[in-house]
């Protein structure tokens, strides 16, 4: 059980984020769809190296769906041209965190210049051993549970796996990043109270932190706000106190 004395903040061990909002900051601003997406890099910047500095573990941000895949091609061109850069560009701050970079998602429909930059960003962070970002990229948690049952029953048609072996243990073992503590909070933005097919496995027991603003305008006082929100959180796991 984690419960703070009062307002202090409590810094969860794993944090997970469904960064939305862009799209209606950037229409109130009155700029294009994708303004919101590249001022929501900023955002990112702030939250990886805030969780970073108060000694998060581990880190999952949502940034692209496998439903986002319904979106126009231009903003869905436009969202993977931000993440190249990204990929890029962060590397310093990674580096200078001692970030570790992870991947969650599927890998089949990211382009190739996606994949190498990815690959290359993760394979330079591979020995830090500060916290763990994944970013969630072409990311559904039905395909990871599908892709996870698809993995297990490969191993059972192999006859390495007895059907009665597989317990939460061995189907967690299948999912995208299995080495990944469970969120301890989920934090959304832009006041959305919905899961949107994020961590459906994961956040059975995290506590949700909705936050009203926009995600580009998600900073290190937001953040604050979502600690101190977790540090009231009395949690039970079914049982009682
Ligand atoms: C979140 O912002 C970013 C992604 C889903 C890629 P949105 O683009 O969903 O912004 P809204 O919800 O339309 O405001
Ligand atoms: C969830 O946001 C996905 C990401 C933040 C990447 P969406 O904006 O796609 O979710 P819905 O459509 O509002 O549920
Ligand atoms: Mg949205």
């Amino acid at each position: 059980m984690k419960k703070g004395s009062g307002d202090e903040p409590v810094v969860p061990r794993s944090v997970a984020v469904i960064m939305d909002g862009n799209g209606r900051w950037a229409k109130r601003a009155g700029f294009e769809r994708i303004r919101g997406h590249e001022r929501g890099i900023d955002a990112v910047r702030t939250t990886v190296t805030e969780c970073a500095r108060l000694g998060v573990e581990a880190l999952v941000l949502y940034a692209f769906s496998e439903e986002n895949w319904q979106r126009p091609q231009r903003e869905i061109n436009l969202l993977f041209g931000l993440l190249e850069r990204f990929l890029v560009e962060e590397r310093d701050t990674l580096m200078q965190n001692r970030v570790r970079l992870l991947h969650s998602g599927r890998r089949a429909r990211l382009s190739p210049k996606v994949l190498r930059l990815l690959d290359e960003t993760v394979a330079l962070t591979a020995a830090n051993t500060g916290m763990r970002l994944s970013l969630a990229i072409s990311y559904g948690g039905r395909q990871e549970l599908l892709d996870a049952m698809q993995q297990l029953a490969r191993r059972v048609q192999k006859g390495e796996l007895a059907p009665e072996a597989i317990d939460e243990a061995a189907l967690r073992s299948a999912l995208y990043q299995p080495d990944l503590p469970d969120p301890d909070l989920l934090i959304r933005t832009a006041g959305e109270m919905r899961i949107s097919n994020f961590l459906l496995w994961q956040v059975s027991y995290a506590e949700i932190h909705v936050s009203d603003v926009c995600w580009p305008e998600f900073g290190a006082e937001q953040l604050a706000a979502a600690f101190r929100d977790y540090g009231r959180r009395v949690r039970k796991f079914g049982k009682v106190l």
